[in-house]
């Protein structure tokens, strides 16, 4: 070992999941999970591919060699196999690579969680399209069986579409007009009538306080914000600073009775602090609240996925 290969930080070998974990999840109707975590990176599994996320070329090698153990070892073995190399800074990051499998497939693939179909897009990048993190969240939200749901930062509205096919009105929001196309896309892929809800493409929070001002109340809310963002006016906003204002704001149109979803992938807010948080905007409003943590799906080891919890008013 040289000198520079003595300061580098120990590569964690990845955690896999077993074949009865995979077969749970086949049984279960959900075609999209993750297969391994490690501190160098992960694979999931979408449908009938994998992509292999990595840090480093280390962490690459380690996974491909995994899976390739791992697909012996259980006997399901994916169509195509792509790589992503995951930068420390969001301006490095890259586009996916087909690693393995038929270059002339389209990128574009269906996974299913639950039975519920999500259109994905391997070649869109960091994003496919679905956060897998968030799975017990929407299960737990279709368990409300909200009436009316507002979806902040909706991305392609997984989260609404969950609560759509448990008979809710959504209203989803997001600063992409793209990603609230997919929400529509992903809404008519499940028999649900895309024009029966609301999509709007806004900064959500500019949009909180005109929606109290109208009069809208729901008894679902989904605050799911970037750790960073620019509003629609350019100003800049970090989840750790403006958490809660964001909350105090989604407190004006709540129901008494509402289920609202704190989630972040902020290093810094994790599930206590969320709730620390939490209390002092409802005790600054005069109104108690109760707190659910649901943790994180079985395939994703602790220090993997967002940080979330269940404020119910
Ligand atoms: C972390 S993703 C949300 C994931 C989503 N909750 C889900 O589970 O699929 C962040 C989303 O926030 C959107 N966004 C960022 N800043 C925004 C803003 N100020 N107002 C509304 N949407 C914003 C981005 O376009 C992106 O789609």
């Amino acid at each position: 070992m040289n000198s520079f290969e003595g300061s580098r930080p120990t590569l964690q070998p990845a955690a896999w999941i077993s074949a009865a974990q995979r077969e749970a999840f086949e049984v279960a109707g959900t075609t999209a999970h993750r297969l391994a975590s490690g501190s160098g990176g992960w694979v999931e599994r979408l449908g009938a591919d994998v992509i292999v996320s990595f840090k480093g070329d280390g962490a690459k090698t380690e996974l491909l060699k995994g899976l390739e153990q791992w697909t012996t070892k259980t006997g399901w073995s994916p169509t195509r196999v792509f790589t992503r190399f995951v930068p420390t800074r969001n301006a490095d990051r890259v586009s996916p690579v087909l690693h393995e499998g038929d270059a002339s497939l389209s990128w574009k693939t269906t996974v299913t969680e639950a039975g519920i179909r999500y259109r994905l897009d391997i070649a869109a990048g960091y994003s496919h399209g679905l956060f897998l993190d968030q799975r017990l969240n929407r299960a737990r939200l279709q368990s409300f069986k909200p009436k009316r749901v507002l979806n902040t930062f909706a991305y392609t509205c997984s989260f609404s579409l969950v609560a759509a096919l448990a008979g809710a009105e959504t209203l989803s929001v997001d600063l992409s007009r793209k990603s609230l196309d997919r929400g529509r896309h992903n809404f008519e892929l499940n028999g649900v009538d895309p024009a029966r809800h609301r999509f709007v493409a806004d900064d959500a929070l500019e949009l909180l306080p005109k929606l109290a001002d109208q009069g809208e109340s729901f008894d679902a809310i989904i605050l799911d914000p970037p750790t960073f963002s620019r509003s629609g006016n350019g100003r800049r906003w970090r989840v750790v600073d403006d958490f809660e204002y964001l909350l105090m704001a989604a407190l004006e149109v709540a129901t008494p009775n509402c289920a609202i979803l704190l989630s972040t992938n902020c290093t810094k807010l994790d599930p206590v602090k969320l709730r620390r948080r939490a209390r002092l905007c409802a005790k600054a409003r005069r109104q108690t609240a109760d707190y659910i943590e649901i943790g994180s799906p079985t395939d994703f080891p602790p220090g993997h996925g967002a940080s979330t919890l269940w404020m119910m008013v």
